[in-house]
């Protein structure tokens, strides 16, 4: 094929024409934000690797989902940073417990005007910071973990949680969560499946954001960073299992992984822009090494351009004000 008469730049020379032309749109709706809340606080608490991120008390977390409500956002994931710690994350059962209060505080907040979902994982409520349970060499449990999961997930549905995001890699998760859902009347709660997820070194700020007491890494469990086929496989499992979604995570590093991905899920396809990925844009904003607004739009553009459906991101309503602006 030889295209003589084309001239690319014709499409690009007004800002209306590159409008029209644009292969890739981003809406407020593909967005969802982590938000982070930390039982017994009185004040907001910062995190300084993630400039701008809080750990949230009740107050200010009804505030933030009823701003993102406002502003046209897709969902809330929440993350609970419990008080007290256990061998077993036994605070992750309680229906008291931070996180599945927080899901029901969000929850009287806004109704099902904004998708509320919650993190199915023991790292935050562990005091050895695994996501799962050890046995007595130390290693992850995995059937072990599973049964706390169900438990966990149907805590978690109890409180309200239109959608629950198990992020721990142990194999059988989105199974054995969804038969918990439908056998305790849960058969409406969704599940996205935190399928393709990496052991990544850009994971670091969140262990600030969640107190973590983890000493080591997860790469037992999460999967390591040179495999891409190996990604494949992962996804189909939890679509056999039953996932209602899917994510990949992290983004950035990861956008082959995600552009194989959504070419072959049948289902909606989520990607995670995380802590990391977070931290480092805001840091270089921060010294005046790039424009700030532009560098959140275009790392967001193109998370959704390799294939992304939903991207969740920390600057999730600051886009989405941004998007509605414009
Ligand atoms: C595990 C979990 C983690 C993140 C989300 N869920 C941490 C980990 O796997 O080590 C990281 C999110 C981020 O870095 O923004 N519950």
């Amino acid at each position: 094929m030889s295209f003589p008469n084309h001239r690319p730049r014709r499409l690009r020379t007004t800002p209306a024409m590159r409008r029209l032309t644009a292969e890739t749109r981003l809406a407020p709706a593909d967005l969802i934000l982590p938000a982070f809340i930390r039982e017994g606080l009185i004040e907001p608490s910062p995190i300084s690797s993630m400039p701008g991120v809080v750990q949230h008390t009740t107050e200010s977390l009804k505030r933030a989902a009823a701003e993102a409500v406002e502003l046209g956002v897709g969902g809330i994931m929440l993350f609970g940073v419990p008080a007290v710690r256990d061998a077993q994350g036994t605070a992750s059962l309680d229906p008291e417990g931070v996180l599945n209060k927080a899901i029901r505080d969000v929850k009287a907040e806004v109704g099902d005007d904004l998708v509320i979902m919650g993190d199915v994982c023991l790292d935050e409520f562990t005091d050895h910071g695994h996501c799962g349970v050890l046995d007595s060499d130390g290693y992850v449990d995995n059937d072990a973990t599973l049964e706390i999961y169900g438990r966990m997930a149907v805590a978690q549905a109890d409180a309200g949680a239109h959608v629950l995001g198990p992020s721990g890699m142990m194999d059988g998760q989105i199974a054995v969560i969804r038969q918990a859902l439908e056998e305790s009347g849960h058969k409406n709660t969704a599940v996205l499946a935190y399928a393709a997820k990496y052991a990544s070194a850009f994971y670091g700020p969140f262990r600030e954001a969640v107190d973590s007491q983890l000493k080591g890494d997860r790469r037992t469990y999460q999967m390591d960073a040179s495999n891409r086929r190996e990604a494949i496989l992962e996804v189909e499992l939890d679509l056999e299992e039953g996932a209602d979604m899917v994510m990949v995570k992290p983004a950035m590093s990861y956008l082959d992984i995600l552009a194989d991905v959504a070419a072959m899920s049948p289902v909606p396809v989520s990607a995670y822009q995380i802590s990391g990925e977070y931290a480092m844009i805001e840091a270089a904003a921060a010294n005046g090494w790039i424009d700030r607004r532009g560098a959140i739009t275009e790392s967001v553009l193109g998370i959704k351009r390799a294939g992304a459906d939903t991207v969740l991101t920390y600057w999730a309503s600051e886009l989405a004000g941004w998007l509605k602006e414009s």
